[in-house]
């Protein structure tokens, strides 16, 4: 019995490689994006334009999203916090962008440099002209259930900053379990707390499996009607401003698990087991 579309969004190129101890060539990365961009996903986030000096391993994302062979039906996005990286992507040809706040001041401070509401005055022009060029922006919030600088967050001041950045313009919001220490009853009560602000389906769950748990985080987010989930091939990925976030949650287990389940997800899991290859043995020439 088919339970209906659901979407994932491969983050792998962008969350997955972002804290790589390995300078990662650049033909490496847009290999990994050619192989993906045959497996079915609508989205896939592939460059992020950030200051090199805070994350050198996005560097080379202009190159990326020029050496990529597109694919139609394929949407090719990049994260922006201002408008220095929100032009350069636009330069870079993206198709969507996705601005990034944080749910607490900890880690909105070591990861953007900037405040909560600091970081909100920097998104504004990059809605506002987005509208105009009918950019899709996306809104990510970090740190959901908790942070790793100032502890557990309140689900209400998630479900505050989601109606913002939601009014503000953001197609779909992201909701990012940053360092994995959501479980199903915290990570009910925060989509509890933004269900009712945003609607459901443009809720996205961003669970990284820091212990394991993401699988069940996605279950019960499915329960409560989340319909797209955020995964990075081979588990790869965390964020270098949150000490413990290694792991995206696999993409080829997200697949599987949905698929058993019953839902569609027009996701090719021979093609995604061998991105999770490809994208392993990126990391493992410095690991092995
Ligand atoms: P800053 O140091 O406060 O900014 O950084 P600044 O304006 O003083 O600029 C510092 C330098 O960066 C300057 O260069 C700027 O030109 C340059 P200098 O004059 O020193 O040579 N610069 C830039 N260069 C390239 N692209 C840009 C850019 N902007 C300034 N866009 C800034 C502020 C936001 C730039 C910095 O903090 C930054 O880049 N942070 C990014 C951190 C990051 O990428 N973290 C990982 C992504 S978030 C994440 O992973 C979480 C997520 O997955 C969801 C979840 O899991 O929770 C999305
Ligand atoms: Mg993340």
């Amino acid at each position: 019995m088919s339970l209906g579309p659901c979407e994932i969004f491969e983050v792998g190129p962008r969350d997955g490689l972002q804290n790589e101890a390995r300078e990662i060539p650049v033909r490496e990365k847009i290999a990994l994006v050619d192989l993906l961009s045959g497996a079915g996903f609508g989205r896939i986030e592939c460059a992020s334009f950030v200051s090199p000096k805070w994350v050198p391993q996005m560097a080379g994302s202009g190159e990326v999203m020029a050496g990529i062979s597109r694919r139609e039906g394929v949407r090719y996005a990049a994260l922006t916090p201002n408008m220095r990286g929100y032009e350069d992507a636009l330069a870079a040809g993206v198709d969507e962008v996705a601005i990034f706040a944080s749910a607490s001041e900890g880690f909105s401070r070591k990861n953007i440099n900037a405040s909560v509401a600091e970081s909100i005055e920097r998104f504004a022009p990059i809605l506002e002209d987005a509208r105009h060029r009918d950019i899709p922006v996306r809104g990510y919030i970090s740190c959901v259930v908790e942070c790793p600088y100032d502890g557990p967050v309140a689900p209400g001041a998630v479900a505050a900053l989601a109606d913002r950045l939601f009014s503000m313009g953001c197609y779909e919001i992201s909701l990012g379990d940053t360092i994995g220490a959501g479980r199903p009853d915290s990570i009910a009560r925060m989509l509890l707390a933004v269900r009712d602000v945003v609607p459901v389906g443009r809720l996205a769950g961003h669970y990284h499996d820091t212990h394991g748990r993401a699988m069940a985080n996605i279950d019960t987010s499915l329960s409560l009607g989340l319909r797209v989930f955020d995964a990075a091939v081979g588990g790869l990925g965390g964020c270098p401003y949150a000490p413990g976030s290694a792991g995206n949650v696999a993409t080829e287990a997200v697949n599987a698990h949905l698929l058993a389940l019953g839902y569609k997800t027009g996701v090719d899991q021979t093609i995604v087991e061998e991105a999770a290859a490809m994208a392993q043995a990126m990391r493992g020439a410095v690991d092995a």
